[in-house]
């Protein structure tokens, strides 16, 4: 049977042989007691990768975000963030059930507000009965604007901000990798601006778990102790951070590709009547376009009909991400399946 080409996320990669053999071949020890050789290998590369003072293995891009707020806030406290973020859309509400705090949303143009946007938003501190303004979030690249990437004067105007207001500053770098390969800039450079950042190793990076969140030692400590707080300390896990560690240590480079890919497709889709994808969202490996000649629900059955899988991003918008496990002629198949699909 023919494989379906499979494009709803850099989630859905497997392990390759070599990542499995480091898996199977991972030394380990109990975690909770600090005492898995791949786990500390794991935090002490990444917080040198990120210019840290130390890192975190976490399960999952979620609960790294979910952590970094709640060691930075306390209940009532407020967090600016981007409308379309991850943590206010994708994350189940959960800054008001696990830290007591509200989250305040600006719209951003192609997933980036600025800090002359944010100012006005931030809360008096003689006003009593509001929230506290606590943390300025970001999000790079931008998911659900199509993989966008903040650029680096705004990310270090918003730091700016911050500072000047005594507020902390959170990265949900998910797919910061993906913003350093396409920019030349380096992944620490981009981590140094923050307090806090939460990097995912199980997106583009091809591992089957995990993520990493860096930060200062103080504050890695507190998210130690929520981690465990929160059912998240895990005992041989070093397993999975052997997986993590091949992950940073191999397939960073090699996103440069799926850039490329994604840059194939979006072009194609450019050029089809039928489709519309503004090209300066084009970026990384996220493309986000709508249909003109049919509905988003259709046009995603009548895709996988013919063994390509999307998924739906923000109302109206198709999303179709490249990752390791597509090859460019796989890439090739997808746009001829386009062709057929759309331009009746
Ligand atoms: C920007 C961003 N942040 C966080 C996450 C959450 O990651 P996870 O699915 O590992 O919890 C995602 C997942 O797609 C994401 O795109």
């Amino acid at each position: 049977m023919k494989k379906n080409i499979d494009l709803r996320s850099d989630t859905i990669t497997r392990p390759s042989e070599e990542m499995r053999k480091v898996m199977y071949e991972a030394e380990v020890g109990d975690d909770v007691f600090k005492e898995d050789p791949t786990v500390n290998r794991l935090q002490g590369y990444a917080a040198e990768l990120l210019g840290k003072e130390a890192a975190l293995f976490v399960s999952s891009g979620v609960m790294g975000n979910q952590l970094c707020l709640n060691i930075l806030t306390s209940p009532r406290d407020e967090v600016i963030c981007e409308m379309d973020a991850h943590i206010f859309n994708y994350e189940s509400g959960s800054p008001a059930v696990l830290s007591g705090i509200q989250l305040l949303p600006i719209t951003g143009k192609y997933g980036v507000y600025t800090p002359e946007q944010a100012e006005p938003f931030i809360r008096p501190k003689s006003a009593y009965y509001m929230p506290t303004t606590r943390v300025i979030a970001i999000e790079n690249t931008h998911n659900r604007a199509g993989g966008t990437i903040n650029p680096i004067s705004n990310i270090k105007g918003l730091g700016e901000l911050a500072r000047k207001h005594n507020l902390y500053y959170h990265m949900d770098g998910a797919r910061i990798w993906n913003a350093s390969v396409a920019t030349g800039i380096s992944v620490k450079e981009y981590a140094s601006y923050f307090d806090t950042i939460s990097c995912c190793l199980s997106k583009g990076l091809g591992a089957p778990v995990g993520s990493v969140i860096a930060g200062s030692k103080d504050l890695i400590d507190k998210a130690f102790r929520i981690r465990k707080a929160w059912g998240g300390g895990m005992r041989q896990v070093g397993i999975l951070a052997a997986a993590g560690l091949y992950a940073l240590q191999n397939n960073i480079p090699r996103l440069k590709e799926d850039h490329e890919k994604a840059s194939m497709l979006a072009s194609a889709i450019s050029k089809n009547p039928n489709l519309e994808i503004d090209m300066n969202t084009v970026q990384t490996n996220i493309l986000a376009f709508r249909p003109k000649n049919m509905s988003v629900e259709q046009s995603l059955e009548k895709l996988a009909q013919k063994g390509l899988i999307l998924s739906s991003g923000k109302v109206g918008f198709l999303r179709a991400v490249t990752h390791l496990d597509v090859s460019f002629e796989e890439i090739e198949q997808a746009i001829k399946i386009f062709e057929e699909v759309f331009n009746k």
